[in-house]
């Protein structure tokens, strides 16, 4: 049976649209709803009990929402909220990180595989097991990862300089060690990045293959809303629907090049501090 209740995607702010954008290439029948929490980002300096607070404000109001399945499409909210979420979803949920880590290790041929973050998800450690997890999985040994954090390249994306001097330069001052290590995979662990992905992919040089966790997050998606025999018909237009917790104009005018297309129109705000949730 057709299943047309909307996908509830949640992100910080504005990156998360990165992912918005996968899910509708690859579910183009899908509705979807999706949250921004704008007025509280960024989430990537921010302390693990915070992340996990915000991350269940964000699902309960999601789920208010009747949403037929979660897609956290922040890759600090992943790693450092997925487990405490997935106890409360009640509906199937999609993270990024274990979808950007398999990936990672089909990509590479070397063995030598850099990830790039904010410092929270870099911090947590999560990324790396989940890229030495999938290793083993894939019976691939010796495997070389090496981790950066890039927290400018969150505030490169959102002033919209995605192909400049400025991000250049930063792009050099944080890739080159990773570049020197020789790694032949880059995972782009954050939801900004793909929007700077001409600059990282120029500064690391030919032969680098870079990772879009939003990308492979989609097809984890598409593959559970199957699983689970939840996926929508496709016989009905589909609708797209966006909150924010912030001001709407700004959110429309911020989003409407990550989205690459005339939307979001209509944005509603929400302010989800009225959940009260408690920190499992
Ligand atoms: N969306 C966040 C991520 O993917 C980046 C922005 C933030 O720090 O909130 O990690």
């Amino acid at each position: 049976m057709a299943d047309t209740r909307p996908i509830g995607v949640f992100d910080s702010g504005i990156g998360g649209l990165t992912v918005l954008r996968e899910i509708w290439k690859v579910l183009p029948g899908e509705s979807t709803i999706y949250f921004g929490d704008n007025s509280r980002a960024p989430y990537g300096n921010k302390a693990r009990s915070t992340i996990i607070r915000y991350s269940l404000q964000n699902m309960e109001f999601l789920k208010s929402k009747d949403v037929k399945m979660i897609v956290i499409a922040c890759n600090t909210a992943s790693a450092y909220a997925y487990e405490a979420l997935r106890d409360k979803a009640g509906v199937p949920i999609v993270e990024v990180v274990t979808p950007g880590a398999e990936a990672a290790i089909k990509s590479t041929v070397n063995g030598k595989i850099g990830i790039i973050g904010t410092k929270a998800t870099i911090s947590t450690g999560v990324y790396k097991k989940a890229v030495e997890k999938s290793a083993k999985k894939h019976g691939m040994k010796n495997i070389e990862i090496y981790q950066a954090t890039c927290p400018l390249f969150v505030s490169l994306a959102e002033e919209g300089w995605w192909d400049n001097e400025v991000t250049r330069l930063t792009a050099k001052e944080y890739l080159t060690p990773l570049k020197e290590a020789g790694i032949d995979t880059l995972v782009m662990a954050c939801t900004h990045y793909p929007l700077l992905a001409k600059v990282i992919g120029e500064t690391m040089g030919e032969g680098i293959t870079l990772v879009n966790t939003g990308e492979a997050a989609a097809m984890e998606a598409k593959a559970m809303l199957e699983a689970n025999d939840i996926a929508a018909s496709g016989s009905e237009a589909p609708s797209k629907e966006f909150y924010t917790s912030d001001d709407t104009a700004m959110f429309e005018s911020i989003a409407t090049p990550f989205l690459g297309e005339g939307l979001p129109s209509g944005t509603k705000k929400f302010v989800t501090d009225v959940y009260k949730v408690e920190n499992s």
